[in-house]
Parts: structure tokens; C-alpha cells; sequence
């Protein structure tokens, strides 16, 4: 090999490596306002509605939890694949489409065809949890978008809340998260709410509850299956509107609404870290962060995969 082949290859390597990357200043040249113009669209948004702010930060999870953080989540049917939104996880419940949209068209209006969906959700994520009181992080950006959606990914790869702790740990570690990592993005329901149909189960038939919570969450969430199926509670009975660490003071008093949450603080390998974050809010805050930003580097398009969507529901 000549020296100037070896040259030529290395540098191959490194454009290669480098196109792999996601960095913060993605767009600082080709969309400055980027930041300012999502912020302001989700500000706008939660002033409408509380837990908007929950529902988009939730869609980024599912999004990135679904053949990596490649805006799939968005896309709506085609006669090619059934979308994720429609999927048990999301079907009736995965909310902030609108939002996104409304995101997207202020975005194109400001920078037309440079701006992923992918990165939209991301920002949109931290601006929410920000907004409503939590960390704030550098996100990192220069994700693509997916010109396909898989259903049957969903269906499997966004975690029950009928699991059990090996299977959240599991889940997570497949996706290069761990344990910590795990119980610090659980904390992500101190805001938001849940349907009846994800905690009845818990609330009449499970023994590691608070029976006065229990008797409580009852009263809007009728036994018999099928009655009352959407009735909503809060995740976290104290501060459902706040980023804050009260959902693991309520995992360490069996106030958790979920059976996946309480697996949290179950006599189990993770107890001390939630009774740390019970204690502790800066750890969470930190923790949180740090975990976000793990979760966004989940498998990205770059480079020249994927594509930069017009219109966040379909392909190009
Ligand atoms: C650890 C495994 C997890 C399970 C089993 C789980 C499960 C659920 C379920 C069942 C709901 C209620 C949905 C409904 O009833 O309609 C929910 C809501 C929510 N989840 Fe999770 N989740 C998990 C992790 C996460 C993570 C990692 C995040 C974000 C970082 C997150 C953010 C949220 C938010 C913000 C809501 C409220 C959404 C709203 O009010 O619209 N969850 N989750
Ligand atoms: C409680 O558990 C019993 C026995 O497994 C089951 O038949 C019943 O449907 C459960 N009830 C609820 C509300 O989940």
C-alpha cells in the first residue's frame, strides 16, 4: 500500500467516525435559531396543557427505545408498515403528535429541510423537562430520520409495566443502559399521568402498596376490567406538574402507581439507589441527565442514512 493510500484511508476512518457522532453544535451554523424557535413552541404548548411536557418527553423514550432515536415514533401508517404510534405501548396513549408538528413547521419556516424529527423530539425532551423544573443538559444533535416504522419492534422493545426488575435491567442493558440508568429515566414519572387499565392490577391485587394509596387510587379505577379502562392518576400523587424527586420518595413509602415502578424498591438490587435519589435531588438531577443523554446517543442515523423529513408523519 502506498503511503498515499494509507493516508487517504485514514482520513476515511476519521470523516467515517466522525459522521457517526452526534455533537451539540450540530446546527450552529445551518439553523442558529434552532434552539430559541423549539423552546419557544414547547413553552407554548405546556402553558396550554401541564402535561404536554410529559407526554413529548415520554415520546422521545418510546422513540429511541424503537430501532434507536431516529423519529420512527412519528410516522403514521402506510400501506408499507403499520406505525408505532399504534402499537400496545402507544396505541390510546402516546400523546404531543400535534406538537411535534407545530415544532416542525416553526423550524421549517426558520431553516426549511435541515432540521431531523429526530432532533426535534430531543430538544423538545430537555425543554420539557426543564420547563416543568428539572436538569438542563446540551443535547446532543445530527440524528436522521427513519423512512420506516416497525410495529412489532414496539410491541417488544418499549418495556411492560406488568415487568419485573430483571426485565427492566434487562431491557435497558440491551440498549447499552444501566441499572443506574434505569432507575434515574424511571424518574421521569415524577410528571405525567396513567391510564387505569396499567395500575389496576397493582392497586387491587398486589401486596408491596400503601393500603391507604391503594384505597385511594381505587376510587377512579373500578375493579372490574373494561369499566373505567382510561381513567387517569398521577404518577406521582404529589407533584404531577413538577420535575422534581418526590416519585422515589414515594417508591420508598409503596406509593408507586405502577407495578415497574415499585420493582424499583422491592427489597431488590436497586433500592439504595432509589433511597439515594429520595434523599438526594441533585444526584437525581445529575443522574437523569447524564442517562438522557445516553438514551439519545441510542443508535442514530447519520451521516448519509436516514433522511432529513418535510414533514414529520411520512417520508419524504
Ligand atoms: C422503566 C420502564 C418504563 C415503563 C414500564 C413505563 C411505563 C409507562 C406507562 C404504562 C405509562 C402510562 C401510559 C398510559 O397509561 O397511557 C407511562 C407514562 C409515562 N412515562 Fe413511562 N415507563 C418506563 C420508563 C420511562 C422512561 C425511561 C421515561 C422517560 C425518560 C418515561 C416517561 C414517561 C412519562 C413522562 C409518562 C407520562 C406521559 C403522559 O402523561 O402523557 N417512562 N410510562
Ligand atoms: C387479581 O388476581 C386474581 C388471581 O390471579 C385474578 O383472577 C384477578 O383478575 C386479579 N384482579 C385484578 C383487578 O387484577
Amino acid at each position: 500500500m502506498s503511503r498515499l493510500t494509507k493516508i487517504t484511508l485514514f482520513v476515511l476512518v476519521i470523516i467515517g467516525s466522525a459522521n457517526a457522532q452526534l455533537s451539540t453544535n450540530f446546527y450552529s451554523s445551518s439553523c442558529p435559531k434552532l434552539s430559541s424557535t423549539v423552546k419557544s413552541s414547547v413553552q407554548s404548548a405546556i402553558s396550554k396543557e401541564t402535561r404536554i411536557g410529559a407526554s413529548i418527553l415520554r415520546l422521545f423514550f418510546h422513540d429511541c427505545f424503537v430501532n434507536g432515536c431516529d423519529g420512527s415514533i412519528l410516522l403514521d401508517d402506510t400501506s408499507s408498515f403499520t406505525a408505532e404510534k399504534n402499537a400496545n405501548p402507544n396505541r390510546n396513549s402516546a400523546r404531543g403528535f400535534e406538537v411535534i408538528d407545530n415544532i416542525k413547521t416553526a423550524v421549517e419556516n426558520a431553516c426549511p429541510g435541515v432540521v431531523s424529527c429526530a432532533d426535534i423530539l430531543a430538544i423538545a425532551a430537555a425543554d420539557s423537562v426543564a420547563i416543568l423544573g428539572g436538569p438542563t443538559w446540551n443535547v446532543k444533535l445530527g440524528r436522521r430520520d427513519a423512512k420506516t416504522a416497525s410495529q412489532s419492534a414496539a410491541n417488544t422493545g418499549i418495556p411492560a409495566p406488568t415487568s419485573n426488575l430483571n426485565q427492566l435491567t434487562s431491557r435497558f442493558s440491551a440498549l447499552g443502559l444501566s441499572t443506574k440508568d434505569l432507575v434515574a429515566l424511571s424518574g421521569a414519572h415524577t410528571i405525567g399521568q396513567a391510564r387505569c387499565t396499567n395500575f389496576r392490577a397493582r392497586i387491587y391485587n398486589e401486596t408491596n402498596i400503601d393500603t391507604s394509596f391503594a384505597t385511594t387510587r381505587q376510587s377512579n379505577c373500578p375493579k372490574a376490567s373494561g369499566s373505567g379502562d382510561n381513567n387517569l392518576a398521577p404518577l406521582d400523587l404529589q407533584t404531577p406538574t413538577s420535575f422534581d424527586n418526590n416519585y422515589f420518595k414515594n417508591l420508598v413509602q409503596k406509593k408507586g402507581l405502577l407495578h415497574s415502578d415499585q420493582q424499583l424498591f422491592n427489597g431488590g438490587s436497586t433500592n439504595s439507589i432509589v433511597s439515594g435519589y429520595s434523599t438526594n435531588p441533585s444526584s437525581f438531577s445529575s443522574d437523569f441527565a447524564a442517562a438522557m443523554i445516553k438514551m439519545g446517543d441510542i443508535s442514530p442515523l447519520t451521516g448519509s442514512n436516514g433522511e432529513i423529513r418535510k414533514n414529520c408523519r411520512r417520508k419524504n
